[in-house]
């Protein structure tokens, strides 16, 4: 059973204007570091305590913030509830030194490495896989980050959003403890060349886990923006159920009679609704948008954001728009992957509410529990494709063609575009 959502930020944080409104086309404008939620975590009176002079990053400072965090846990705030403060010599010893022979994968903000936890190594938590992000932390804003993912993903339990096991602070060193997701990431099984090809119907599952996750944080009492939609943090499970990771850039939603928050414009190219990036307003709707690009990458292989294509082809919501309204058009968009096996009338459905969902009117946007109800009325379709064995492995249309070169380069190009310099000024 999921616990129950308890609120942990003062509503004033929420709909605080931080006066850091997007610069119209200050999108290739590189930002080292992700959360301006953690910002306001540490503006808070609450967590001042937190973030003051004892948030500098020395040995001392260590203890004073494991105080610190137990204190706001005391206090009502949930931190620390069920989450286990590890020490990095432990970390270190479950990951084999963060051996390479251990990396699960590298992001903007550090390296992920498996380890296993014993029955022993802490009363109450079972033996288990355990993924260990090791952060880059780059003076107190890297702090600052680390510590709101910490308070804000301790308050989470639910089905669809992983879990945070435990942290570490030590020295200067800052480290997360997640359950480990057997499978990876989306990205990786979509875009990458060493993984069999995703069915049709585990894309639809996929996509009403991720679609649940979201839509547990929308609606909550207080709602929450998780505003970092996209394919490298869904994770996946031995049987490929979604969980949403990564809270980094989390905000919670207006209060109130306010309809949307205000904010400096982060995420990541290809996700941001384009009223965001406009005008820094942010809403769930925001949200939903990134939702609809990820239904385009389930149905049509292709990343977001790709820049090793020609200009036209770059975005991919710009280029597979006029592709999503008829089911012969929607043919030719289609992941080669899926070598025609897929429900028609599934994917004709599957496009037509990503294309609701990328609606340059915000308000035209489905909600998240309209998506997973529409979703879940098409797994039982048995419809599959059209002509088996004749659909072509490798893409319909001339604009379609990639190289197995220009693949890979896709993939380098993601890569770099979910790293430190790719988020959004
Ligand atoms: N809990 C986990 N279990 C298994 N693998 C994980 C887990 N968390 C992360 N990974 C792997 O590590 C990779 C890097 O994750 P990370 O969140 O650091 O970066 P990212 O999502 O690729 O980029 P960004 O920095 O923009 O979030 C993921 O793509 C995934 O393959
Ligand atoms: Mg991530």
């Amino acid at each position: 059973m999921p616990r129950p959502w308890r609120p942990m930020i003062a509503a004033k944080c929420c709909t605080v204007d931080d006066g850091q409104v997007a610069v119209i086309g200050n999108l290739s404008r590189c930002r080292p570091t992700r959360s301006e939620f953690s910002k306001k975590v540490a503006e808070l009176t609450s967590f001042r305590r937190l973030m003051s002079p004892s948030a500098e990053l020395s040995s001392s400072s260590s203890a004073r913030f494991n105080e610190d965090l137990s204190a706001a846990a005391a206090a009502g705030y949930g931190i620390g509830a069920g989450l286990y403060a590890f020490q990095l010599c432990e970390l270190r010893a479950i990951t084999h030194d963060f051996s390479s022979n251990y990396l699960l994968g590298e992001g903007g903000f550090g390296t992920v490495h498996k380890g296993y936890i014993d029955e022993k190594m802490r009363p109450g938590l079972k033996a288990q896989a355990v993924a260990v992000k090791l952060l880059d932390i780059e003076g107190l804003q890297g702090h600052r980050e680390w510590l709101a993912e910490v308070i804000l993903l301790g308050q989470f339990r639910h089905p669809h959003l992983v879990k945070l096991i435990g942290y570490c602070c030590e020295d200067e060193e800052r480290l997360l403890v997640y359950e480990f997701m057997p499978r990876g990431s989306l990205e990786n099984h979509l875009f990458r060349r060493i993984s069999t090809a995703l069915s049709w119907g585990t894309r639809l599952k996929i996509a009403v886990g991720a679609a649940k996750g979201l839509a547990f944080l929308h609606g909550a009492e207080k709602p929450v923006i998780y505003r970092d939609f996209k394919t490298s943090n869904i994770l996946l499970d031995s049987d490929f159920t979604a969980k949403l990771s990564d809270f980094g850039l989390a905000k919670m939603g207006p209060e109130g009679e306010d309809t949307h928050v205000t904010t400096r414009v982060m995420g990541t190219h290809g996700y941001a609704a384009p009223e965001y990036v406009m005008t820094g307003h942010l809403t769930t709707r925001s949200d939903v948008y990134g939702y609809g690009v990820v239904l385009l990458e389930l149905l049509t292989g292709r990343r977001a954001m790709d820049k090793s294509r020609g200009k036209s082809e770059e975005k991919l919501v710009d280029w597979a728009r006029p592709y999503l309204t008829s089911s012969r058009k929607l043919r030719c968009i289609m992941d080669p992957k899926l070598a025609g096996h897929y429900s028609v009338k599934g994917a004709r459905e599957v496009a037509s509410l990503a294309l609701q969902c990328i609606s340059p009117t915000p308000k035209d946007r489905p909600r998240m529990s309209a998506v997973i109800d529409t979703l879940q009325g098409l797994q039982h379709l048995k419809d599959m494709a059209v002509s088996v064995g004749a659909w072509p492995t490798t893409p319909i249309v001339g604009r379609n063609a990639i190289s197995a070169k220009s693949k890979m380069e896709g993939a380098a190009n993601g890569r770099r575009r979910v790293s430190a310099s790719a988020k959004l000024g």
